[in-house]
């Protein structure tokens, strides 16, 4: 029996961004309240909610002040009850964002830890001493700039893997340990269903604190990353060079176990990690029960190769008894409509991205308005960046004698402000996200005026959002696409994907995504001959035969193939 975290497809919820129901320009907890209803018509099964507690917003919530209350823009603890509660009447289960790694610089904790070398909570946070005049060592912060800050009340550094407005916990203080965990139960016995643990990996650093050994400055590295054309074999070198003794250390494996074992202290709960790490499975059931596969979204263009080479890879190293969970996009990277688009077919292969996560094996992440098509959006004055990363970078690249304008695109690029804009709801002034007269907390992409949005799209059955809605549902009804094996077809087309979802014993489906512009007849030596369409992106006839199988450019197909009912 499959559990229902096996079976859900989550739905990533940035609530800053999702729906303002007080007209303050920022979303809230109401706002989602009064699109549950929209949730549960789409087809999704759970939230995952992004940082919603107090917090002075350096990192967009991800720099945490208190881990037990609610944002005073987004609600109350009461306002979070009642979301809890008609999520679970709308068959919607939720999953907060926990973040182990760090607190914000504001948190009592760390405002207590720095007023004195004395302090009682001096020791939970990472505190060293000097190496001749400068910090402990030479280690980054991946946000930029040293991972050191001098503290002149105390004289010694503190250690932030992020921004410096979030100082890293020290998980090797039992009595931080037990404030975390006592702060997820606080949650769970709320009734949350489970949590996505932010940056599990940078938890804890080499206790020796040998310095880096990167060969090339941090802004080559990142721009070499974010930009293409450099060679991947040696970026990879240079991201091992420059950040491996500050993560995935043996010792947050421990941790993970312990913090499994708090979960299962409670009934059908999960955990969901941000790495791409297997090993966070542990043994398949003492750590994470998911861990996302970061590999497939981390290329320009999802072609079947790339696909197939990364499920081959993906599904042999899960240890047994592992589920797969797959995504396209998040709050930290590029819309999946840009980022896998190619200039020309963007709105069919935004379709075949989202059969792809939707059909693979696994379960999927979906991010806000996604279903409806929403993109990037380049913000050409700095000034209204919200995301601190695009601000570092713009300084940098400036820095470097990059003039305004180029700064400011590198910046706009490189920041995360461009994926985190009001969600497009209808055709009104600001997206019908905020009333018009309001400035929305960032711009809304002003692309809602030409149909991306909730409203242009839900009655039109061509629409993006009515393909998410169909397949969402086809996929729920039919269990091969949720429970069934993955084998791979016709591994030789570079233009289309072909698979298998096969229940042993039981039924199989049959899965082609047409990557290219090219019709396609295909035969299939399957057991049965016959297919029984369940879903195309294009008109078709309700059964085919599986030896002259024709298929359209950039088609989605998927049918039953057997048993005979
Ligand atoms: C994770 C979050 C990201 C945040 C960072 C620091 O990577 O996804 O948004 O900035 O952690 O908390």
């Amino acid at each position: 029996m499959l559990k229902w975290w096996q079976r859900a497809v989550f739905y990533q919820i940035y609530p800053r961004s999702f729906a303002d129901s007080n007209g303050d320009g920022i979303g809230d907890l109401q706002g989602i309240i009064d699109h549950l209803d929209y949730l549960r018509d789409l087809g999704i099964d759970a939230i995952w909610l992004c940082p919603h507690y107090p917090s002075p917003l350096y990192d967009c919530g991800y720099d945490v002040a208190d881990y037990t209350d609610v944002a005073p823009e987004y609600g109350t603890l009461e306002t979070f009850r009642q979301f809890l509660a008609q999520a679970h009447q709308h068959d919607i289960r939720v999953i907060l964002d926990l973040v182990l790694n760090h607190t914000s610089d504001q948190h009592p904790w760390f405002l207590a830890s720095r007023s004195s070398r004395d302090d009682p909570k001096r020791d939970w946070y990472v505190w060293r001493d000097g190496r001749d005049e400068g910090p402990p060592n030479n280690w980054l912060s991946a946000f930029g700039g040293p991972a050191w800050e001098y503290d002149p009340t105390t004289d010694q550094y503190y250690y932030h893997y992020f921004f410096k407005q979030q100082p890293d916990l020290n998980w090797h203080n039992p009595q931080v340990k037990a404030a975390l965990f006592d702060a997820a139960r606080f949650w769970l016995d709320m009734g949350v269903d489970g949590f996505r643990l932010d940056a599990i990996g940078t938890i804890f650093e080499h206790p020796d604190l040998p310095d880096h050994t990167a060969s090339c400055s941090q802004l080559e590295l990142y721009a070499a990353t974010h930009l293409g054309g450099a060679d991947p074999d040696w970026v990879q070198e240079q991201w091992e060079a420059m950040f491996h003794y500050q993560v995935d250390q043996p010792e947050v494996h421990e941790l993970m176990r312990e913090l499994r074992a708090v979960i299962d202290e409670y009934p059908d709960r999960m955990l969901v990690g941000e790495t791409g790490e297997v090993a966070y499975y542990g043994n398949g059931s003492d750590e994470l029960h998911l861990a996302f596969n970061f590999p497939l979204m981390e290329t320009e263009r999802l072609t079947p190769a790339w696909v197939r080479a990364n499920q081959q890879a993906r599904l042999t190293a899960l240890p047994h008894a592992a589920w797969p969970c797959n995504t396209l996009g998040n709050h930290d990277s590029s819309r999946v409509y840009s980022h896998f688009g190619d200039g020309t077919h963007d709105a069919e292969l935004a379709r075949l991205s989202a059969a792809l996560v939707l059909t693979l094996r696994g379960t999927p992440f979906l991010y806000y308005g996604e279903e409806i098509g929403m993109t990037d959006f380049l913000l050409e004055d700095s000034s209204q960046f919200r995301d601190a990363l695009g601000t570092w970078v713009v300084e940098a690249a400036r820095s470097m004698g990059l003039g305004p304008a180029e700064a400011t695109a590198l910046g706009a690029r490189f920041g995360r402000d461009k994926c985190r804009t009001p969600m497009q709801w209808s055709g009104a002034a600001n997206g019908g996200f905020s009333p018009s007269t309001v400035r929305t907390w960032l711009p809304v992409n002003p692309n809602y005026a030409r149909g991306i949005n909730v409203a242009s799209q839900i009655d039109d059955p061509d629409s993006l959002l009515s393909f998410y809605r169909r397949l969402l549902r086809v996929r729920r009804e039919t269990e091969p696409l949720i429970e069934g094996d993955y084998v791979s077809l016709h591994e030789e087309s570079g233009d289309y994907l072909a698979f298998l979802r096969r229940i042993p014993g039981g039924q199989t489906c049959l899965v082609i995504l047409n990557f290219s512009p090219h019709t396609h007849t295909l035969r299939f030596d399957l057991e049965q001959q016959t297919a029984q369409l369940l879903f195309s992106s294009h008109p078709r006839s309700p059964s085919d035969h599986l030896g002259a199988l024709k298929i359209a450019p950039f088609e989605v197909y998927v049918a039953q193939v057997g048993p005979e009912d």
